[in-house]
């Protein structure tokens, strides 16, 4: 695989085009308040990403990122229906560690393409060629490939993973962006799996663009998430994963921000903090996958409890194992 360009990355996105026609405000409404009440005759809770649309996290029980999501997942005892309203593997993992609870996934087709970079062929290969490596596995993969892996990790924890090994050289995969910020923070020696796998959303960001929105807000805080490239991790002052921009943009005494992640995070960040300003770093930062749920698909989900997500028991017990190893170091 090829180093990827801004064009060729755009391209790979704007296709196809799977937006949902816009809803009206009334009929927002009404399947507002039909998911509510359907939503407590099932005793369901309804997860969903920092990436959703806004009228889907202002529905949610909670919002979060990846570690947060499946933590919440995880202890989760009350409902007996989980929705999770964001990808393909997100879902998984919330299924593989709730086993006993219905996990459904509003629309079957929110896939990430990040996750079906990697294949179980090259991490057995890569396995082959350097037997010593532990295998590091972000959790942007599919259930298959964390059922190889030693252990998990997201955005929010791969540093305090690999640290926790003992190991100075590790497998990892499949963000190569992310493997090079985990290189840089842990000294490391990090062979990526594949070599360019990566985020089609957030190689859209661009440093030139940051200058320039430098020049029109000069007082504001550059936050960038590690799935971005090396040179938008230089003009940053804060590198994180979704929910740490959240806590960060909370906690920190700037009033304006310029946000390096995918667009939906602006709906919590202005939500949270009415008085601070946020600015995209690219208007075009959108991940299509994320905006497939929408509030008639949610409804239609939990009303027929479709699509249940299901892993095989022989793949859930050994993706279980890497997930938990994860939970545990942090
Ligand atoms: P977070 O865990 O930071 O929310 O990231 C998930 C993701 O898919 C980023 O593109
Ligand atoms: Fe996957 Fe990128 Fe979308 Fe995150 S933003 S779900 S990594 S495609």
């Amino acid at each position: 695989m090829e180093k990827p360009q801004r064009k060729r990355v755009k391209e790979y996105i704007s296709t196809p085009a799977i937006y949902a026609s816009p809803i009206q405000a009334q009929t927002m409404m009404d399947l507002t308040g039909k998911i509510q009440k359907l939503k407590k005759e099932k005793k369901a809770i309804i997860l969903a990403h920092n990436y959703q649309r806004a009228e889907i996290q202002d529905i949610a029980d909670y919002i979060g990122d990846s570690i947060e999501l499946s933590r919440k997942a995880m202890q989760e005892k009350e409902a007996e229906i989980i929705v999770f309203c964001a990808v393909d593997f997100m879902a998984e993992s919330a299924a593989i560690l709730n086993p006993t609870k219905k996990v459904l996934l509003p629309t079957l087709g929110a896939r990430c393409p990040m996750a079906q970079m990697l294949t179980i062929d090259e991490i057995r290969r890569s396995k082959t060629l350097h037997p010593k490596a532990p295998v590091i596995l972000y959790v942007n993969t599919l259930a298959e490939s964390k059922a190889e892996c030693d252990v998990c990790c997201t955005s929010a924890n791969a540093v305090e993973v690999i640290n926790s090994l003992d190991a100075q050289t590790v497998l990892f995969g499949p963000d190569r962006n992310l493997a090079e910020y985990v290189a840089e923070k842990t000294g490391k020696t990090i062979i990526p799996l594949p070599e360019w796998g990566f985020c089609p959303t957030h190689l859209l960001f661009q440093p030139e663009d940051v200058i320039v929105l430098k020049q029109q807000h000069p007082q504001a805080v550059v936050m960038v998430h590690p799935e971005c490239s090396g040179e938008m991790r230089k003009v940053a002052d804060f590198v994180g994963s979704t929910s740490k921009m959240c806590h960060y943009a909370k906690d920190v005494d700037a009033k304006e921000f310029i946000v390096g992640t995918e667009e939906g995070i602006l709906h919590r960040l202005r939500k949270e903090n009415p008085n601070k300003k946020f600015y995209t770093a690219y208007e075009g930062a959108v991940c299509p996958n994320m905006k497939l749920t929408t509030l008639d698909r949610l409804y239609a989900s939990l009303k027929e409890e479709k699509h249940l997500v299901k892993v095989p028991e022989n793949v859930a017990v050994k993706a279980r194992a890497a997930l938990e190893r994860m939970i545990q170091v942090n």
